[in-house]
């Protein structure tokens, strides 16, 4: 293949990684979005093969099936609950496999005269460098979320100076490698000394915090593999890393926006560690929380004109996505207006809620997103909140001190009545209390949200 025909061919895989991107944000064409990319991903690697005239086809294919079969198997067998860890997993990976090409490419250089040149000891230092944050960064995150480690913040005194201290030794080893000491251990200081660095860097971070760290730690690979492309050679690795990179960056900056936090504050913040004294919430003191029966809340949402469900964190635990559905289907056949509420960071990883109510054929049109949903709930009878809560704080709104003031919520307090399905009054994510649940509107239906929802299936159909 000619070096022109080969690079129109990874002109034409780039458009297909940018169409994935385009068709990967929106839940109706997401699926899509992901076949056009893994189809792209094979012409490049196919390409690419040609291109170098390298290994065998066997080797090739036993790859690709190791690879692939582990791939295809996880992904159809993960939970949803447990999608953040396995996208931490694959990321990891990405990290990994940027910092052996680099210790490849420095091993395979060394020998020849006047190689490799400083740009590539730049490239091949940084690569080495960023993989392994990201490589070892993402397997603690992994390991946080998937508990076999305690997901709370780690912190000891003189943390960030270690880290602030290890990292600069990195990259100083980087420097001397790039400035003519070519020597291979010297690399692999500087890849150890960055396993070393990712580890600390999340360690103390809090597990729920662990979808924007992972989405940071995306960008990293993004830009390590970027930059394992100038190694290479390699122009799709450059674009494609470049790709991943930016979105990366993008989303995490988002999720930051979306919970009004700055991204030093999820990194430095150990934020998990305000779970542990849940912070007083104003306009709770002396307040009382109702609770309702299944039967009483059956009756409310039969006889409303409009009900708008909130799903949050607990509809995944609960697994209820399925038993919504019903209950929806059932109220319209009632002659019931029914949408659904979706705030961008209700759950633990973005489109969360998307993907669960995706999953049990909820028509996209009826999933309103924060902007569209809020004027709606004052014409809105029932707001039926099915586990969430700090999506749905007021204090995020009013009270100054609150550690989710600023971030925006989705106003249920302006409909007509608030029904909260949760198993107890334990605080959400933030750690802190709801004046919510007091609000004179609101009432709680106390118990798991699947085992509540079909309750009120079965009350609902008695009317
Ligand atoms: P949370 O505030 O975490 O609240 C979830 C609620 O679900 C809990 O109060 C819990 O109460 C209830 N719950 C748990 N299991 C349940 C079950 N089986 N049945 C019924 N209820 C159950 O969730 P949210 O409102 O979705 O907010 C998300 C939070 O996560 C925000 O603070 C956000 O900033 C943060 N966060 C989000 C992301 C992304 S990207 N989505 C990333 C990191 C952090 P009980 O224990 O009483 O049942």
């Amino acid at each position: 293949m000619t070096v022109n025909a080969g690079n129109l061919i990874y002109l034409v895989t780039i458009v297909t990684f940018i169409l994935a991107l385009r068709f990967l944000s929106n839940p109706a064409t997401a699926r899509r979005g992901n076949q056009i990319g893994a189809v792209g991903m094979l012409v490049a690697i196919v390409v690419t093969w040609i291109k170098t005239g390298g290994t065998s086809w066997w080797e090739l294919a036993l790859g690709m099936a190791i690879g692939g079969g582990f791939g295809a198997y996880a992904a159809r067998k993960v939970k949803m609950t447990a999608m953040p860890q396995m996208v931490a997993l694959f990321n990891g990976v990405g990290g990994g496999a940027a910092a052996l090409i680099a210790l490849g490419e420095l091993h395979r250089l060394l020998p020849e005269p006047g190689k490799p040149s400083l740009d590539i000891l730049v490239a091949i230092a940084l690569s080495g460098l960023i993989g392994a944050i990201s490589f070892a960064g993402s397997m603690i995150a992994f390991a946080k979320l998937q508990e076999l480690i305690k997901g709370r913040p780690i912190t000891y005194p003189g943390q960030k100076a270690a880290n602030l201290a290890l990292l600069g030794a990195c990259v100083a080893l980087g420097v001397v490698l790039a400035a003519g000491v070519q020597d291979q251990w010297l690399l692999w200081a500087v890849v150890a000394g960055g396993a070393v660095f990712g580890v600390l860097f999340v360690l103390p971070i809090g597990g729920a915090d662990m979808p924007v760290v992972i989405s940071l730690l995306n960008a990293f690979t993004g830009l390590a593999v970027a930059v394992g492309g100038f190694e290479l050679e390699n122009n799709v690795l450059i674009v494609s890393g470049m790709l991943v990179g930016a979105s990366g960056t993008l989303l995490t900056m988002m999720m930051g926006r979306a919970m009004n936090r700055s991204i030093a504050n999820v990194l430095f913040g150990a934020f998990g560690q305000v779970a542990e004294g849940a912070a007083l919430a104003a306009g709770t003191d002396g307040g009382t929380v109702r609770s309702a029966s299944a039967e009483d809340v059956a009756v409310m949402l039969a006889y409303a004109h409009k009900v708008v469900f909130v799903p949050g964190y607990g509809l995944a635990v609960a697994q209820a996505q399925h038993d919504v559905r019903q209950l929806a289907d059932l109220l319209e056949s009632k002659g019931v207006e029914v949408s659904y509420a979706i705030h961008p960071v209700a759950g633990r990883m973005p489109g969360h809620m998307n993907v669960l109510l995706a999953e049990a054929n909820v028509p996209y049109p009826q999933l309103k997103e924060m902007d569209d949903a809020n004027p709606e709930f004052s014409r809105t009878d029932v707001a039926l909140v099915v586990g969430a809560n700090d999506v749905v704080n007021p204090d995020a709104r009013n009270n100054h001190g609150s550690p989710i003031y600023g971030m925006p919520i989705l106003n249920v307090d302006d409909a007509q009545a608030v029904v909260v399905l949760k198993r107890s009054m334990n605080p959400g994510f933030a750690g802190i209390e709801n004046p919510l649940f007091y609000n004179p509107k609101t009432v709680m239906l106390f118990g798991d949200a699947k085992q509540s929802i079909g309750k009120l299936i079965q009350d609902v159909k008695t009317l």
